[in-house]
Order: structure tokens, then C-alpha cells, then sequence
């Protein structure tokens, strides 16, 4: 075995998608800011492999997919993975891109970026179309355009199908989203990544999603604590450091171990070595029931209304409309 083998102890569990393929049951977020440069970036990366994380996300949007595809290369020259076989990586279909027609020109962009044969995951980043060539964040409102759920679904379907992809999914889908898409797939999503954590406890969508078979992945996990994005309504919050002292765990592992509980697989961005090795050290304890519940009495908020994407004269003309009430 090669000596970097030898640095991961951690022996991360998986859960099977219903497409018949394994997850870990963490992933490594690779959205950040601000964002280190593409090489310290793969190295980061790479570090987090020595660590023991074998699940990675990305996103067309977020510019990392190069620094992943770096990544992956490195660690297999240097040992720390056999292949790439090893890993689970993901990746998503941008607003820009989310016509039928541009789902796999989309998907072969990513690939290309990535170096890579297959995703393990393509996801649909959001239920929102914006028009394509326009600025990926900085779009006019009536840049936004109507979403065809079938049209796109069905492309995605087709990349599941060329082999270029393993599982299909979404990311920040209701139940009503989820619901409308599944009357006409013929290959129902493996996955929804969604905003969990204690502070949104999503009490609609998890046991939705679990009933469909649809896994559960949550993004801000820690509540993006100390991201412009973020809050710290979960690494700040009272009952979770009660929790945590006397368990000998960090507030993180408590706000991650609830995650696990409920079903779902926690996406958690730490770029510090320390803190990726912690936000792993998630499996060989657990919560009581009584520790359960006192996090049920967390007061509950969506951070993210996804605020861009509505507008008066759009498809989504309120945050009611968008999260179809579920905010
Ligand atoms: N699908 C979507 O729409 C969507 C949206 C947002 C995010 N995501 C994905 O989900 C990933 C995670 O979400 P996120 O980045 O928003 O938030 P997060 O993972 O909840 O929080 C990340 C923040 O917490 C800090 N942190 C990490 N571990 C810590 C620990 N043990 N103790 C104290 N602080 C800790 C990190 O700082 P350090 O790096 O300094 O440790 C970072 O500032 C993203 O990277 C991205 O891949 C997806």
C-alpha cells in the first residue's frame, strides 16, 4: 500500500442511490469565498482525499471544477487513489444552460473541465432557466425564463443513458417541483441537494424525498458559517454547544451527526485540515433521542430565498412562488 494510503483512518460510510450506485455519506463542498487559486485549490483537494473524503461537489457555476479534475489527477499520481473509480463526484447544469438542448453541451463542458469520462451526479442546480449567454450571476430579471421540468428532465435522462453521468438528480426542488417531474421521468432523480441544517430542518421535504426514494444531500450544512451566504443560526446556536461539550464533540460534528440521523448526506466545505478531519469524525457516535429532540426546538429559517430568481413579470413572481410555500 502506498504510504499515503496509510494517512486515512476514517472509514466513511455509503448509502445506495436508487439508481443502484453508491454515495458517501459525506461530501466535500468545493464553493467558497473568497475562492483560493486554481492550483492551491487542487491541493486542498488533494488533501482532503488523504483525509479520507471520497465525495466531491461541484457545480458548473462555482469554478472549481478545474481545480477538482487537478485534484483527481494528483492524488492518483501520488497514490493517494488507485483511480478514479474510488471517488463520487458531482456536478451541476447552471440556470444559463437549463434548456433541453444545452443539457449535454453543458455536461461535456464539465466533463471537460474535470478531465473526466463520467459524473458520478449531475444535478440540476436550480428549477430556473435563465437566458442563455447571459451573465451566470449578474442577469437581468427579465433575463429569467419559464422552466420546462420535462424538457430539461428528459435531457438529463438522455446523459444517464450515454454513460456520461451514473445518477441524475436535482438541487432545491419542492415537493411540488419534485412531484410535477416525476409524472412524465422515466428515470426518477437519485438525489436532492437542498439547504439543511438544524436552523432549516426542511420538515416537508426529508420525509417527501425519503417516501420517493429521492436521497437527501444538504448543502450549508454549518449554515455557510462565516460566508457572506451564510448564518450563524447552526454554529452559533445555544443548544447545539450544550449538546456538544459533554459529548467531547465540536459543534459542527453535532450539527453534521443530525444531518446523518435524519437521513440525509451533509455537503460541508472546510478548506482547514483540521476542520475537514472533524467534519468526518462523524460515525462511530451518535445522538440521543432526547439530544434529537432538543434540536427539533431550534428556531427555524431559510437562509437562502434564492431572491435572485424572483421577480414581478418572471415565471416566479414571489419567494411563495419559488418554494412553492415552504419557506
Ligand atoms: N446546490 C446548491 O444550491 C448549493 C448552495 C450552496 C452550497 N452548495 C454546496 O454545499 C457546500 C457546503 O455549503 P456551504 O459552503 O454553503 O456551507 P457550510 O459547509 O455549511 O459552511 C462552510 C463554512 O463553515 C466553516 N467550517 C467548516 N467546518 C467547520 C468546523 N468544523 N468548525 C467551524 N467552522 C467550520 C468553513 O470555513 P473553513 O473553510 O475556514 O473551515 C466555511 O466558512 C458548498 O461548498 C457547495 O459545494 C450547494
Amino acid at each position: 500500500m502506498p504510504d499515503k494510503m496509510k494517512n486515512f483512518d476514517e472509514k466513511i460510510p455509503e448509502v445506495v442511490l436508487n439508481s443502484g450506485h453508491k454515495m458517501p455519506a459525506v461530501g466535500f463542498g468545493s464553493a467558497g469565498y473568497p475562492m483560493p487559486p486554481t492550483e492551491q485549490l487542487a491541493s486542498i483537494i488533494v488533501d482532503a482525499m488523504e483525509i479520507g473524503y471520497r465525495h466531491f461537489d461541484t457545480a458548473a457555476c462555482y469554478g472549481t471544477e478545474e481545480a477538482l479534475g487537478k485534484a483527481v489527477a494528483k492524488a492518483i499520481e501520488i497514490g493517494v487513489i488507485k483511480s478514479r473509480d474510488e471517488l463520487f463526484i458531482t456536478s451541476k447544469l447552471w440556470c444559463t444552460e437549463a434548456d433541453h438542448d444545452l443539457v449535454l453541451p453543458a455536461l461535456k463542458q464539465t466533463l471537460g473541465k474535470l478531465g473526466l469520462e463520467y459524473l458520478d451526479l449531475f444535478l440540476i442546480h436550480w428549477p430556473v432557466r435563465v437566458k442563455h449567454g447571459a451573465h451566470k450571476f449578474n442577469f437581468a430579471k427579465d433575463e429569467i425564463l419559464p422552466f420546462d421540468v420535462h424538457g430539461t428532465w428528459k435531457a438529463m435522462e438522455e446523459c444517464s443513458k450515454l454513460g456520461l453521468t451514473k445518477s441524475i438528480g436535482l438541487s432545491n426542488f419542492t415537493c411540488e417541483k419534485i412531484s410535477k417531474l416525476l409524472e412524465n421521468a422515466t428515470i426518477p432523480p437519485a438525489v436532492n441537494q437542498v439547504e439543511l441544517n438544524v436552523g432549516w430542518q426542511q420538515r416537508k421535504l426529508v420525509p417527501f424525498c425519503k417516501e420517493k426514494g429521492i436521497q437527501i444531500c444538504a448543502w450549508s450544512p454549518l449554515g455557510a458559517y462565516g460566508n457572506f451566504w451564510g448564518t450563524n443560526a447552526v454554529m452559533e446556536n445555544p443548544i447545539l454547544q450544550e449538546i456538544a461539550a459533554p459529548k467531547g464533540k465540536t459543534m459542527a460534528q453535532v450539527a453534521l451527526r443530525w444531518i446523518h440521523q435524519q437521513g440525509g448526506i451533509p455537503i460541508v466545505k472546510s478548506f482547514n485540515k483540521e476542520r475537514m478531519k472533524q467534519n468526518i469524525q462523524l460515525f462511530d457516535w451518535e445522538l440521543t433521542q432526547e439530544e434529537m429532540d432538543r434540536i427539533l426546538q431550534i428556531p427555524q429559517q431559510r437562509v437562502c430565498k434564492g431572491e435572485a430568481y424572483v421577480h414581478p413579470t418572471g415565471p416566479y413572481k414571489s419567494e411563495e412562488e419559488l418554494w412553492d410555500g415552504d419557506i
